[in-house]
């Protein structure tokens, strides 16, 4: 959404706001007359890329930070080597996420030392770890800002900080209640846009970090999430996806507390928003109203991705999943039963620690009965902090890695299968972009999630076209528009 707000209508001879996002916007039109002041010393504008790792999560904050860099006078460039401003927003989900970062601020360094003019941020969920920041305070002294998950909104405010002292700014929190609404925001894409309805995450699953560095559960107002679907709307976006680590849960931290299924019917009213989306779905609170609703919605999407991470029982006891096996193909047989259509996608992790082959056998098991569209496999990656990582019996490399393999042939097989049966039906796609390996050709989604490549023009980018499924190719199609 764009906040169309004049930044140079705001007085920053005075007293700095005390309230939200009105303290923010000072700080906006702060930064950008230190921008502008700077472009000119220059003689260009000042470009800034950021990279974003991770989740939605992650995906959605980097367009609210992007927002900003924007409206305060910076361009956009894919190439950092032509930045002056570098934001990484970080993951730490799996160890070589967090890896991956160390390694490319060795290569951002090395820039710096060319351009003067350059400023480094770090921000997302590694930066709410403790020895993370630690170890970037003492061997990379050259990184500019820091901030963590909570503080995103205050970001106008730390970069203004660094640009009027040169020193490194840093502000983690560990924790907030506080939502601050409207702040301006980039999209990605014209015709469709994320919509966080709740942030953090209250389940504690053994293996996991994002409760530790995403905080507890909060819901937004469903007032707020109405408005700002209906104002995309009024701007183009015919699909949202609304973001939560655990949507079936949204609702319940609210003063008037309200399901996810009610949230739904709301969004589901708007005039001129055609799909709805959301990710991720709990299976133990997936209730019997939301698989009602979905049935009988027009717009909510025939996608499903349910996360099932183990298809042993006592693993999942261990993983503190809160469902077992039996709840858990029961509910997707629940699902299928009420939309046969439906295709589900999950998540799996493999060699969670004290995983015997008999586990993992029950988690095969689980893929032949559900038989995913997709499933993601992880390994299992250990995370300070966790209950998990002090568990004894962490499996042998060795025997995780058969295991993958073994898991992902039989995921690549039936997802293959199912595919298949869509062979020759006539879909509704929305067009997302040009295909960049075949010339004159573009891509659409399904509502099921898949996608579909076919002869068409740019024009037809963010609109609703019928096309004839005519050849699979196991994980998309290619086809032809029907006039
Ligand atoms: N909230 C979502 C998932 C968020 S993290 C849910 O509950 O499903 C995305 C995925 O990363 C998880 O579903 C899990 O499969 C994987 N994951 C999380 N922690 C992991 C770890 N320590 N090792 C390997 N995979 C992990
Ligand atoms: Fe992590 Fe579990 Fe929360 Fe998902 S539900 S974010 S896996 S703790
Ligand atoms: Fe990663 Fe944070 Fe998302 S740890 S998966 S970016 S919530």
């Amino acid at each position: 959404m764009n906040y169309k707000i004049d930044l140079d209508t705001i007085d920053i001879s005075g007293s700095v706001p005390t309230t939200e996002p009105e303290r923010q916007y000072y700080y906006m039109a702060k930064c950008k007359k230190l921008i502008e002041e700077k472009s000119k010393e220059i003689g260009r504008p000042l470009r800034m890329c950021t990279q974003t790792f991770g989740c939605q999560m992650n995906a959605r904050d980097s367009e609210k930070i992007v927002g900003i860099l924007e409206l305060i006078g910076y361009q956009e460039t894919e190439k950092e080597e032509e930045a002056d401003f570098v934001l990484y927003n970080t993951c730490t989900v799996r160890e070589n996420a967090n890896l991956r970062v160390y390694g490319r601020l060795g290569y951002l360094k090395k820039l710096k030392e060319k351009n003067p003019y350059m400023l480094i941020a770090l921000c997302g969920c590694m930066m709410q770890e403790a020895d993370v920041v630690e170890k970037l305070k003492k061997s990379y002294r050259f990184v500019d800002v820091i901030f963590g998950t909570h503080n995103i909104f205050k970001f106008a405010e730390l970069l203004c900080n660094r640009l009027e002292s040169d020193r490194m700014v840093i502000d983690i929190w560990k924790d907030t209640t506080e939502i601050v609404e409207n702040l301006p925001s980039e999209r990605k894409y014209p015709f469709k846009a994320g919509v966080n309805i709740m942030f953090g995450c209250n389940n504690f699953c053994s293996y996991c970090i994002v409760p530790y560095v995403r905080g507890r559960e909060r819901s937004r107002n469903p007032k707020d999430i109405i408005r700002e679907i209906e104002l995309l709307v009024s701007d183009g976006v015919v699909e949202v996806m609304l973001l939560g680590q655990n949507v079936n849960s949204y609702g319940k931290t609210l003063d008037d507390p309200m399901t996810f299924a009610e949230l739904l019917q709301e969004v589901e009213k708007i005039e001129g928003l055609k799909r709805i989306r959301f990710m991720t779905s709990h299976p133990k609170d997936l209730s019997d109203e939301l698989i009602e609703v979905m049935r009988h919605s027009k717009k909510i999407c025939t996608h499903l991705h349910l996360p099932v991470q183990s298809g042993s029982s006592r693993i999942l006891k261990i993983m503190n999943r809160r469902y077992d096996k039996e709840k858990y193909l029961d509910l997707v047989e629940r699902l299928k039963k009420a939309m046969p259509d439906l295709a589900l996608t999950t998540d799996i992790i493999v060699g969670f620690p004290g995983e015997t082959e008999e586990d993992f056998l029950e988690t095969l098991d689980v893929v032949k009965k559900v038989r995913y569209s997709s499933a993601y496999t992880f390994i299992y990656s250990k995370r300070t902090g966790t209950p998990a990582a002090s568990m004894e019996e962490q499996i042998p490399e060795d025997v995780i890695k058969d295991r993958f393999d073994r898991l992902l042939e039989e995921i690549q097989k039936i997802s293959a299968e199912e595919a298949q049966k869509d062979q020759g039906k006539r879909v509704e796609v929305l067009v997302e972009d040009v295909n960049e390996h075949t010339e004159g050709y573009v891509t659409g989604r399904m509502s099921n999630n898949m996608l579909v490549h076919f002869k068409g023009e740019e024009e037809l980018i963010g609109t609703f076209v019928t096309v004839s499924l005519d050849e699979c190719k196991g994980f998309y199609y290619m086809g032809h528009k029907c006039d």
